[in-house]
């Protein structure tokens, strides 16, 4: 029997699964976790939640961090795997669920419904108008650059092939393997913002990562060009993408996540032509159900002294 803290709202479901196994199951949210985690073998935990030395260092039983994400960018793994800590994730079960998103976001500042939403709640609908103050850009036909091209980014070239887009795509390496399923370029960096009239990021936040997306490279994009951010935060220099769409360097964006969240900087609120959400890429009822699965299957794996499938490779050490 092991004693299991859940650092967020759970399904009442995958509280008692793991209960009905014999586990002692604490459910948390919203407080400081290190005076909880004493008697603590297993996390499981959002996102959100910064799982670094300090926090490891309260909970000297634990035996598994379960992270409620693919993402694992909040955990030191360096630390955790010198602990003998394992880390779980969450892939596959939210790729579509996020590539979704990361459309909607697209589409959302191609064709302004957001602001246009806004407005006719504002001011009503002022009858239909030839050439309104709020054209957009087309999406049908044009060009898509992915940044990331894992499960999520290859998600979301897939969703533009059915909207008949060319596609660019950078990665760390090219994927020869997906040429008979995706008629999509390997190119710089620097070549897919150029080319691209929609780029959307969907790497993993590391040290390469950060502020990959700055002044020079939103420079190198089209000035009609829409940014979608469904990664992370840090992945873009936020200070400057607001420059970027105040001085129409870029037309607009789509962010689902941001730098220091849950913070949103002023700044891009009181812009139009940005579409924000609150990091909800993955948030369906049924992704984050099968999310709780993983989690819960990767703590009971532990348990019964058998690996878990969704372990993280802990980074090379130095
Ligand atoms: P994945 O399958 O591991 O794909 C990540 C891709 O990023 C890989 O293709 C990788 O290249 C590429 N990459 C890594 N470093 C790079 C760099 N420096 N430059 C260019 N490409 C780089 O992961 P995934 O499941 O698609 O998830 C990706 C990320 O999306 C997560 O880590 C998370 O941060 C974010 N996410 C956000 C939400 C949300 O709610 N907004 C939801 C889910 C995930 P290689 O293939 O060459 O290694
Ligand atoms: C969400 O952001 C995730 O990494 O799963």
């Amino acid at each position: 029997m092991g004693s299991i803290l859940i650092a967020t709202a759970m399904f009442p479901e995958a509280v008692e699964r793991l209960q009905r196994a014999g586990h002692e199951v604490e459910v948390c949210e919203g407080v400081p976790l290190t005076g909880t985690l004493a008697e603590v073998d297993a996390l499981i935990c959002p996102l959100s939640l910064p799982v670094q030395a300090e926090l490891l260092d309260a909970a000297p039983r634990l035996r598994i961090v379960a992270n409620l994400g693919v993402g694992v960018d909040n955990i030191d793994l360096k630390t955790a795997s010198e602990r003998g800590i394992l880390v779980s994730n969450t892939p596959d079960v939210l790729t579509e669920a996020t590539a979704d998103l990361g459309w909607a976001l697209l589409l959302a500042a191609a064709r302004r419904v957001v602001e246009t939403d806004g407005e006719l709640r504002a001011q009503g609908f002022p009858g239909w108008v030839f050439l309104p103050p709020y054209l957009g850009v087309d999406v049908y036909g044009k060009a898509l650059g992915v940044v990331g091209f894992g499960r999520i980014g290859q998600a979301v070239a897939r969703r533009g092939q059915g909207f008949g887009m060319e596609l660019f795509y950078t990665s760390r390496s090219r994927k020869p393997d997906i040429g008979g399923v995706l008629r999509a370029r390997f190119v710089s960096l620097d070549e897919l913002l150029q080319k691209s009239d929609f780029v959307v990021l969907c790497t993993p936040l590391t040290p390469d990562t950060q502020h990959l997306i700055g002044a020079r490279e939103l420079r190198l994009m089209k000035r009609d060009a829409i940014l979608v951010n469904i990664a992370r935060g840090p992945v873009v220099d936020e200070a400057a993408l607001v420059s970027a769409l105040r001085d129409g360097t870029i037309r607009g964006a789509g962010l689902d996540v941001f730098e220091d969240e849950p913070r949103v900087p002023p700044g891009l609120v009181g812009l139009k032509n940005v579409v924000l959400t609150p990091h909800i890429g993955s948030a369906t009822g049924a992704t984050r159900r099968r999310m709780a699965d993983l989690a819960c299957d990767a703590v009971l794996a532990v348990f019964g002294g058998e690996r878990p499938l969704n372990l993280v490779t802990p980074p090379a050490s130095g």
